[in-house]
Formats: structure tokens, C-alpha cells, sequence
């Protein structure tokens, strides 16, 4: 048996435009995603979050379906522009929903871990415009002051993902390509609001969330070497640093500017001013192996698929040892700071069977090698406080719709029935465990 630390938190994780639906209900505004997602060609079969997993209506079963399967922390995101709408204005309906969740959690004694940036920006702003940040913190603060008991605050969700795949790739909203300048000023604006939220008075810890990828070189040779520096600096770096130390990666700046997009061309003095985060949110899905690629795109390539590495129905490698050696690297470069993974799971193509039941064993044995390796690192020195799984349930899975499944409890879309997989049934008893066999 192998068991985790005492106090260790086992959860779940969604985010709001994911599973909510009631898009414009209740005085919710339109998010980027909303537009992203309405706009033909952007999602797999034109799907969009109008409805989801239908959770706005049904919180209450779901929060105790998460208690009778005995999870016992919740990570979710509070939809800002539900309670935003227009980026300016609270919207107490928006505000009271997520007062109703908290309560509901609580009185079954799961642990509400909030999220305050899952993407959703109200559609009226945009994070190219510095106004964004102070409106960012304007919101969190609002959210600190509704709920005061919430132990944990994730101020953003990947903002790798917001500016690199908003701006720069194009296939997140709002859809830009090729535009470095833009999307290095978007990730400088969200840490910047990250420090602001973190200075408002708040109870309970603040931390972030990051996609964070270990990086292998693909060879030995000084090149690859160096563009794998270069490239953990863009996906892992850019964004640990500034929450935990207050500034940005040299090398990075100098590549960013080399590349057109000099970070220092609107940093003002104070921006990273904010307190050291208390603690880091690891989204961990799979690694990257880099090699030089010199004077083309940023200087890098990914293999991410090697050969005889099984993948998931996403197409990403399985590779366990990326999180131990994930996780060890947090707590050696960064002063042991205390790390929740905050999302880690896996697609198959789930399907409901004769007996009525959703067997998932590769899901099982997926989430079972990233828990043994997650006990790996503690014992080698992490400090690993909690594991969240993505998701709690299937659902919108952004530029891909409803064809991946990431829950642990299967959606019928059509009726909306929630059965919980047998991978659910397996983190139920992890949780109960406190570890694994
Ligand atoms: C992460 C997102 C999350 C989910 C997983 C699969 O990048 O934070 O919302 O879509 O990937």
C-alpha cells in the first residue's frame, strides 16, 4: 500500500463554461468563448457550451453525486462573465449561484478549491488591454468578499493556454494567429493581474494553475540542449517565475525580444510587486521533447509522439515519470513551494455497456501509474499537498466539443444521465484510502 501524507486532498475538477450551460440565464454575458465557439469552423461539430452538462440546473445532484462517490475536494471555476457581464458590472445572480455551490459543498464536506479564470473573459474585454488586469482584480476581489470560507483561490487556469494558444497558435479564443507581440502582452497582463488579485484582502491561500510540460531534448547535442531550456521557459517558466519570484525569465525576455515581442515595452515598475504565490497548481497531461529547429517558429520543435510510447484517445503520450520529474523539479528550483496537481487525467472513448455501466480500465490504470508516481516524488522530497483528477465528468472539451471524454462519470448529453465509471469508483477509493495498492 502505498499511502500519501496526512491532510492530503484527493479531489475533482471542472470549470464553469465546461459544464454549466444556462449561457444566458440569469443575466449571464457572453465570455470570448462564447463568441470563439459560435463562430463555424472553431469546434469539432460546431459545438458549443450554450448547454454543456446542464450543471447550472442540476448543482445540487452533482455536488451529491461527488459526495456519495466520496470525493472530498472540489476544484471548480466561478464563470466571470456570469458574474460579469459585461466586464463592468456584478451580477448578484451570477454571485448567489456560487454562493448556493460553496454552501452545498460545504454541508457535505467537500473542500471548495476556486478557480477565478477559466477562460471565460467577459466578451467585452479583451487581455491584450492592461484595463483587463485591474478589472481581473476587481472581480477576484468581489468573489473574496462573497466567500469568505473558501480555503483555496487559483487566480488562473493556464494562461500559457489564454495568450500562447489565444494568440499566437489560434486554436483557443479569441482565435488570433501568429501574433507573438500580442500574446507575450496577454501573458504579461494576466500575471500582472494575478499579482493584483493576490494583494486584495483576501482569506485562505492564493496560488495559480499552469500547464506545466517537463522537456527532454531530443538529443545530446548542445542545440537541442539549448532550445529545451528555451522552450521550458516559454510553456514553464515565463509563468512560474513571476508568481514566485517576481520577475521574468532573462533568457526568455531576450528571446521574446529577439523575436519581436519585448515584454519590458509595457512592464511597468510594481507589476509583479504582489506576494510569492502560496502555492503552484500543476496541470500535468504529458511531456515534450524538443529539438532546435534554428530561425524557424521560435527556434523549436515537439516530437510529442514517439514510438512504442502508448498515448491516450487525445493522441498524448502516457508517461508517468513526467510527474514525478515534474514535481521534483517544482521543489528544487522554486524553494520547496507547495504544489496541488490541479488537473491530471485521461480520454478514452467511454461507451455504456450491456450491464448499463461505463467500464474504463485504461482510465483506472492511467490515473493508478500518475498516483504511484506522484508517491515517487513525495518520497523523493515534493511537496505534494493534493491531486485534483479532470474532470468529475465528461464535458466541453474547448476546441474539440463534446467527442472527448475526460470524466470520471459518463454524460449521456441526450437525457443528460450522469453513471459514474468505474474509474470513479477507483478515486473514491483512493480517496478513502489516502493511496493506492
Ligand atoms: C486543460 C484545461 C482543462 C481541460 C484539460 C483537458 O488544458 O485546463 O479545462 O480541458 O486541459
Amino acid at each position: 500500500m502505498l499511502r500519501f501524507p496526512e491532510g492530503f486532498l484527493w479531489g475533482v475538477a471542472t470549470a464553469a463554461y465546461q459544464i454549466e450551460g444556462a449561457a444566458r440565464e440569469d443575466g449571464r454575458g457572453p465570455s470570448v468563448w462564447d463568441t470563439f465557439a459560435h463562430t463555424p469552423g472553431n469546434i469539432v461539430n460546431g459545438d458549443t457550451g450554450d448547454v454543456a452538462d446542464d450543471h447550472y440546473h442540476r448543482m445540487e445532484s452533482d455536488v451529491d453525486l461527488m459526495a456519495d462517490l466520496g470525493f472530498k475536494g472540489y476544484r471548480f471555476s466561478t464563470g466571470w462573465s456570469r458574474v460579469y457581464p459585461d466586464g463592468k458590472t456584478v451580477n448578484q445572480k451570477g454571485v448567489d449561484f456560487y454562493r448556493r455551490l460553496v454552501d452545498k459543498l460545504l454541508s457535505k464536506g467537500i473542500l471548495p478549491a476556486i478557480t477565478l479564470n477559466h477562460w471565460d473573459l467577459p466578451e467585452a474585454l479583451r487581455w491584450t488591454d492592461r484595463d483587463t488586469a485591474y478589472r481581473f482584480g476587481e472581480y477576484a476581489e468581489t468573489m473574496f468578499r462573497a466567500l469568505p470560507e473558501v480555503p483555496m483561490w487559483i487566480t488562473h487556469n493556464e494562461p500559457w493556454c489564454v495568450a500562447m494558444l489565444g494568440y499566437w497558435r489560434g486554436v483557443h479564443a479569441p482565435g488570433v494567429k501568429g501574433d507573438l507581440a500580442a500574446a507575450v502582452k496577454v501573458s504579461h497582463h494576466l500575471m500582472m493581474s494575478h499579482h493584483l488579485a493576490a494583494q486584495a484582502p483576501h482569506s485562505g491561500k492564493i496560488g495559480i494553475t499552469l500547464s506545466l510540460f517537463p522537456s527532454y531534448p531530443r538529443s545530446d547535442s548542445d542545440a537541442d540542449r539549448a532550445a529545451t531550456v528555451l522552450s521550458d521557459g516559454y510553456t514553464n517558466r515565463w509563468y512560474l517565475d513571476p508568481v514566485l519570484k517576481g520577475e521574468y525569465p532573462a533568457d526568455l525576455v531576450a528571446h521574446f525580444a529577439s523575436l519581436g515581442a519585448d515584454v519590458n515595452e509595457f512592464m511597468q515598475p510594481g507589476d509583479l510587486g504582489g506576494p510569492r504565490a502560496d502555492f503552484i497548481g500543476a496541470n500535468y497531461y504529458h511531456r515534450r521533447i524538443i529539438h532546435a529547429t534554428p530561425g524557424n517558429d521560435l527556434g523549436w520543435a515537439v516530437t510529442d509522439r514517439s514510438p512504442g510510447v502508448p498515448t491516450t484517445d487525445m493522441g498524448w503520450e502516457i508517461v508517468p515519470f513526467g510527474l514525478t520529474d515534474l514535481l521534483l523539479r517544482l521543489g528544487r528550483d522554486y524553494d520547496n513551494v507547495p504544489v496541488y496537481i490541479t488537473e491530471n487525467g485521461a480520454v478514452y472513448d467511454d461507451e455504456i455497456s450491456p450491464d448499463g455501466q461505463v467500464h474504463d480500465p485504461a482510465r483506472v490504470e492511467f490515473l493508478h501509474k500518475h498516483v504511484v508516481a506522484a508517491h515517487k516524488a513525495i518520497e523523493e522530497g515534493a511537496n505534494l499537498q493534493g491531486y485534483f483528477a479532470w474532470s468529475f465528468m465528461d464535458n466541453f472539451e474547448w476546441a474539440f466539443g463534446y467527442t472527448k471524454r475526460f470524466g470520471l462519470v459518463y454524460v449521456d448529453y441526450a437525457t443528460q444521465r450522469r453513471i459514474p465509471k468505474d474509474s470513479a469508483r477507483f478515486w473514491g477509493k483512493v480517496t478513502a484510502q489516502n493511496g493506492v495498492e
